[in-house]
């Protein structure tokens, strides 16, 4: 008998039964908080103590499944309005439930050539869906902090000779993964110059010109341009097709930290939105966000072939029988160990087609565009920044910042739905984040609504 695992009819039988309450919990989601309470007397010290013997495995998967998993934010709930949700779909679920009963190892051709030719098809996908090069050439990650490490990483080693001379441009609201990559790939933190956006919250063209002026003649050396396409707070996406000619014509590095907006290119509004996209010398996209999978799941793509071997090769003699196959995918990122990220997208892929992830991002444009047009009809409120690739920033007219912060926490506590704040101009605003093809113009007006009513 084996001592770890189950008699086979008792397997399919739990199987059965966690993919059944797996199917209620989605069918009832509707019904309960997008963010659940904080319940101050939970902690480790709640769940159970590790048992010597076996005890009921049905008992644990209900712990899980009632206890424990509903603490905290259902990012894929059709009101989670917070931050950047994560509206997964239930094919992806099985994909991921696939790759761990097979436990597929994505580091090498020879421990895994079909996962790894699912990975090269499905970043092949990604290239196409970005309007990138042929020559483009790619790697999946946990998300868009590793997808950033691993880009800043290869892009060190194509262009730069001292890390405490290199200087790089982003705005005051590009992402902080990319100040966090900065400083672990031990750049000079002081100098990652933050530059104050227009008031469009864009990164200026003409900033980054001024500063480089200033950071040649102080001997610095200028690295890389790293633009946004979709801001985390506002949606903006930064002027790419001035930021690629900039880096072109000052022999720069143009990075595009696509993590959230990147898919909205598969739209014809987010195409023309996001022109220059294709330009990128690297690019970071999260599927886990607006391509609908759970976590984790980020790509990097470059056009530069071969750059990321060069970056990430370090073999053991260890590994010498693994040499050789047609894409190593241990060279190409941080992780040896890597399971397949790609099932999920390939399989959901299969299933729903790419015309249902296209309607699907285009539905998360229109109901930002909604809320959008049901603010601009109440005198009450006043839109900060408009619907932008799904995301858009209110407050109530004259509200201070601890009136919006309270309507936001006093929403999110009522239970029926989830926006977020932001700062804008050092003013506290509210947010919502439109990208599930879940959520209905009704969801957003009862969101508005309750927010009035909690302000
Ligand atoms: C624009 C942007 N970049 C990077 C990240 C970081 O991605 P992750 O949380 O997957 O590491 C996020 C996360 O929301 C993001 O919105």
């Amino acid at each position: 008998m084996d001592p770890l695992s189950l008699p086979p009819d008792e397997l399919r039988r739990l199987g059965h039964y966690v993919w059944d309450r797996l199917v209620d919990r989605w069918e009832h989601l509707d019904e309960q908080p997008p963010i659940a309470p904080v319940d101050p007397d939970f902690g480790p010290h709640s769940l159970a103590a590790c048992p010597d013997g076996p005890t009921d495995p049905q008992a644990a998967i209900d712990e899980l499944f009632d206890e424990i998993l509903p603490r905290g934010q259902r990012a894929d709930h059709p009101r989670f309005f917070a931050r950047i949700g994560s509206p997964s779909n239930p094919i992806s679920v099985l994909a991921d439930l696939i790759g761990a009963g097979h436990n597929t190892f994505a580091g090498s051709w020879t421990g895994g050539a079909g996962a790894s030719a699912v990975e090269l098809a499905t970043l092949d996908w990604l290239r196409d869906w970005m309007g990138m090069p042929a020559s483009t050439e790619g790697v999946l990650v946990s998300g868009g902090s590793v997808g950033t490490l691993t880009a800043l990483a290869a892009a060190a080693q194509a262009r730069v000779d001292s890390r405490d001379q290199a200087t790089a441009y982003v705005q005051e609201h590009t992402h902080s993964a990319v100040a966090k990559a900065w400083r672990i790939l031990g750049f000079n933190p002081s100098n990652l110059r933050v530059l104050r956006a227009d008031p469009s919250f864009r990164l200026q063209p003409a900033a980054i010109e001024a500063a480089l002026g200033i950071d040649r003649d102080a001997g610095l050396e200028p690295f890389a341009v790293i633009g946004s396409a979709g801001t985390t707070s506002t949606g903006s996406v930064d002027p790419l097709n001035d930021l690629a000619d900039l880096a072109q014509r000052e022999g720069l590095w143009f990075h595009v930290d696509g993590a959230y907006g990147a898919p909205a290119r598969l739209t014809p509004q987010g195409a023309e939105l996001l022109a220059g996209i294709e330009r990128a010398d690297s690019l970071v996209l999260d599927p886990h966000k607006w391509l609908f999978q759970p976590y984790e799941i980020g790509a990097v793509l470059t056009p530069h072939a071969g750059l990321l071997q060069q970056a990430f090769t370090l073999d053991g003699a260890y590994l010498r029988d693994t040499r050789g196959g047609v894409v190593e995918f241990r060279e190409r990122g941080p992780q040896l160990t890597r399971g397949s990220r790609a099932l999920k997208l390939h399989l959901s892929l299969r299933t729903f087609g790419l015309d249902a992830f296209k309607a699907a991002i285009a539905h998360g444009i229109a109901l930002a565009e909604h809320a959008e047009a049901l603010l601009e009809q109440d005198p009450e409120w006043e839109v900060v920044s408009p619907a932008t690739l799904a995301v858009i920033c209110f407050r109530r007219r004259g509200h201070s910042d601890e009136q919006t912060d309270a309507m936001v926490r006093r929403t999110i506590e009522d239970g029926y739905t989830a926006p977020s704040t932001t700062l804008l101009h050092d003013r506290s605003v509210a947010r919502l984040c439109t990208i599930n093809p879940r959520s209905t113009e009704r969801d957003i007006e009862g969101t508005i609504e309750r927010m009035g009513r909690f302000s």
